[in-house]
């Protein structure tokens, strides 16, 4: 069921420039973790703070649990809006105890109530041990986890996140990814998390919101999003793909490429002759001895488990050649210059545009 719906949200900075968001709708369900993703500049914390009520829509309405928050003609101020926020830099105050920290947000509570919430807060950080630390003693994960418990401790509707894996370190990012999704998971938290990394959205994210320049480019499940973009955009956005312009052959059903035909498609949808686009995953492409198509290899990039071909495909009936990229497993034995032959089932190409 529909908990928070966004509707139409649109802000523009400067009179004449591109809205830095513009016109984006999405839903989100009640437990549900969706990340706001996209690459730096698109809009993500410019719409988080409009949800949080830090900054004013030029249009658009927003709703939590049926409620107008923000509608056509009134705006509710972010204290009364039920929002948890965590801002990039954690923001904890550095001379109170992370107890202290996490009592902070509790208004209106007996003391013997608040005490008992930083209690259960502290368990479900698993911070137990540092109820009377103050923040600068913490690790950054550490830190990270008392301004969630913070942020979660007055029951919030929703909590919000901003770019909350920014600070953290490499090593420590996958870890960090784990836990923000098992303690928001464990408090049955609604939540909303900005990132521009494809990995932290797809690690903690029950939904992807994919912007570019302050438009969504697509909603989906993270599987959804990585199999069946929408567009180039997102093709190349969430993971590594190889783009290639075709043509609807003559039945309907089959598609004219510079690397090859594809036959048998199976939801061509476009009418004969009009082109198209594809993007195929390089672990979609099966290098094979007696493979139906072929290339030479420009460059080999060993992974630990797979190796990366980069080779350039020969030119289909008289189209130029094309390069591509092929994860193939580390078992295959293949040379730089070589020959390479490869097989595309048609029930991995997406037909994108
Ligand atoms: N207060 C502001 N005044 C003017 N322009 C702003 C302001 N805040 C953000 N912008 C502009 O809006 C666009 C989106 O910014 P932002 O929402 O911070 O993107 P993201 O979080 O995706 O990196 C950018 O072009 C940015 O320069
Ligand atoms: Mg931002």
């Amino acid at each position: 069921m529909t908990f928070i719906h966004i509707n139409n949200l649109t802000k523009r900075f400067g009179g004449n420039l591109a809205p830095a968001v513009n016109q984006v709708s999405f839903s989100i369900n009640k437990g549900e973790i969706v990340s706001l993703l996209g690459p730096s500049g698109c809009g993500k914390t410019t719409a988080l703070r409009m949800i949080a009520g830090f900054e004013n829509p030029c249009e658009g309405t927003i709703q939590i649990d049926k409620e107008y928050i923000v509608s056509e003609s009134s705006v509710t101020p972010a204290e009364k809006r039920g929002i948890g926020m965590v801002f990039q830099e954690h923001a904890l105050f550095p001379h109170m105890t992370v107890a202290k920290n996490i009592m902070f947000g509790l208004k209106h509570m007996k003391r013997s109530q608040k005490i008992q919430r930083v209690k259960e807060m502290l368990e479900l950080v698993e911070l137990e041990d540092y109820a009377e630390s103050v923040p600068s003693r913490l690790s950054g994960g550490q830190q990270q986890r008392v301004a969630i418990a913070r942020a979660l401790a007055p029951r919030p509707h929703v909590i919000l996140l901003d770019e909350p894996f920014s600070n953290i370190d490499a090593g420590l990012r996958e870890k960090m990814r784990y836990d923000i999704s098992a303690i928001l998971k464990k408090a049955n938290a609604t939540a909303i998390i900005v990132t521009h990394d494809q990995k932290d959205a797809f690690a903690v994210a029950d939904k992807i919101v994919v912007m570019k320049e302050g438009m969504i480019q697509q909603v989906s499940t993270p599987k959804e999003l990585y199999r069946c973009p929408s567009n180039c955009f997102v093709a190349q956005f969430v993971g590594k793909t190889n783009l290639l312009q075709g043509i609807v052959d003559s039945t309907g059903t089959g598609i004219e490429t510079s690397v090859g035909t594809f036959d048998q498609m199976p939801a061509v949808l476009q009418s004969p002759h009009s082109k198209v686009m594809l993007s195929i995953r390089p672990e979609n492409i099966s290098v094979s001895e007696t493979g139906r198509y072929s290339g030479f290899v420009d460059r080999i990039v060993y992974g630990g488990d797979s190796q990366e071909i980069h080779l350039t495909a020969e030119g289909h009936r008289g189209l130029a050649p094309t390069p591509l990229l092929i994860n193939a497993p580390i078992s295959f034995d293949i040379e730089v210059n070589e020959q390479v032959r490869f097989d595309i089932s048609s029930n991995d190409i997406t037909v994108i545009e």
